[in-house]
């Protein structure tokens, strides 16, 4: 079986739906349920044996080590993390906590269970690490995208944390020997993401009748991937990639924050017209700038493109109309999500 964290949020419940469609190999799933994580986006699996989900945190040491005895996975694929950049401006702690402190316990757990692995459980064992764009920095506007010799240089208390758990990731291939990949994705965006986020917000707000918000001058830019696609990268990283390389997820998809909300509008005043006929565009609003706005990420994924054949499926244009309609057609999912806590969110971030 293959052991996933985080997969009660959105690209790890994205990852366990995807890969459990694909194959009956068993997923031990282990997630905190933090206010990302939300068995709603499961449900599916309900009564399906091959998902099996603990509530536990990754950095609990013996809770992990108790699981990989029991259940001797062949591979883990670490997506847990605090995700949220303005809630990393606000509150970084629990970034340190779960993305530096908790993956380095996580490792620890899981170099002792690969250390002691024989034969061909110990040589096909593979620790991959889901990470981001945001470790190397903002780009200015002619620069050439990320490529996977790029500085690191976060910027955010987000990418920060993230920056330090890729080198901890790194530092255990280099001195341990323990089997790893890394993955740094751009932006994504699809069904069951949290409406704190820029494109799942602006769906929830514009059919909602609230503002619109669009950070300064709505200019920053953005390398959107469809999810699904950031799935079939990791899938194909974890049969094909070489051990202790990075690879770049990206889908060549620049666009300024702004031309992202408008074509969203677009697409709602087509899929759902105002009963008064009017755009949702009236509902943008420009607010105050997130600090330390990174100006612009863009992705080069032409190593995982060359050296493992991956390309995505989706272009932002076909993403996108199905990103809005499946809001449109889970309105419910949105609405259990979007009570107490959101609220008190919303408003701290936006008052
Ligand atoms: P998310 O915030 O939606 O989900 C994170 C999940 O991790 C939640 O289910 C949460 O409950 C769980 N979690 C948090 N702390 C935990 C802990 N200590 N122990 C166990 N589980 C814990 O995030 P996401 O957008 O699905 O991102 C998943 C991963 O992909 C992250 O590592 C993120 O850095 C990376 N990533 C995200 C994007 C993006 O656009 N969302 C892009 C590139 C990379
Ligand atoms: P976000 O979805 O938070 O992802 P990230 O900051 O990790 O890239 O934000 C995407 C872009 O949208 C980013 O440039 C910030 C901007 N943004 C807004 O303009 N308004 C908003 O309300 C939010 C949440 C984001």
């Amino acid at each position: 079986m293959i052991f996933v964290t985080g997969g009660a949020g959105f690209i790890g419940s994205n990852f366990v739906l995807d890969w459990l469609e694909q194959s009956d190999e068993p997923v031990l799933n282990l997630d905190k349920l933090t206010y990302a994580g939300n068995l709603d986006n499961l449900t599916s699996l309900n009564n399906d044996q091959r998902h099996i989900f603990v509530k536990g945190d990754i950095g609990d040491f013996e809770l992990v080590r108790r699981l990989l005895a029991e259940y001797k996975p062949r591979a883990i694929l670490n997506f847990a993390a605090e995700s949220h950049v303005d809630r990393s401006i606000h509150g970084p702690e629990d970034f340190i906590q779960t993305n530096v402190v908790g993956t380095f316990h996580l490792l620890e757990a899981v170099r002792a269970y690969w250390t002691v692995l024989e034969g061909d459980a110990k040589a096909d064992f593979r620790f991959l690490h889901v990470s981001t764009d945001e470790v190397y920095g903002s780009l200015e506007k002619e620069a050439p995208p990320f490529n996977e010799h790029n500085r690191y240089e976060p910027n955010s208390p987000y990418s920060a944390s993230k920056a330090a758990s890729d080198h901890l990731v790194r530092a255990y291939h280099h001195t341990y020997g323990l089997p790893v990949l890394t993955t740094n994705c751009s932006n994504n965006y699809g069904p069951y993401h949290f409406p704190e986020k820029l494109i799942p917000l602006v769906i929830h707000n514009a059919l909602n009748g609230k503002p619109l918000p669009i950070y300064g001058d709505g200019q920053q830019i953005r390398d959107w991937l469809f999810v699904k696609d950031h799935c079939t990268a990791i899938r194909r990283v974890l049969v094909e990639g070489e051990l202790g390389e990075t690879y770049n997820v990206g889908g060549w998809n620049e666009k300024p924050n702004i031309e992202v909300v408008n074509t969203i509008c677009a697409i709602l005043d087509e899929l759902k017209p105002m009963a008064d006929g009017r755009s949702y565009k009236n509902q943008i609003t420009y607010v105050k700038d997130r600090p330390g706005h990174d100006r612009r990420y863009a992705i080069d994924a032409t190593k995982l493109e060359k050296e493992l054949g991956w390309k995505p499926a989706e272009t932002f244009e076909s993403g996108i109309r199905k990103t809005v309609q499946w809001y449109l057609d889970n309105a419910s999912w949105v609405e259990n999500i979007t009570s107490g806590q959101y609220r008190q969110w919303v408003e701290k971030q936006y008052q």
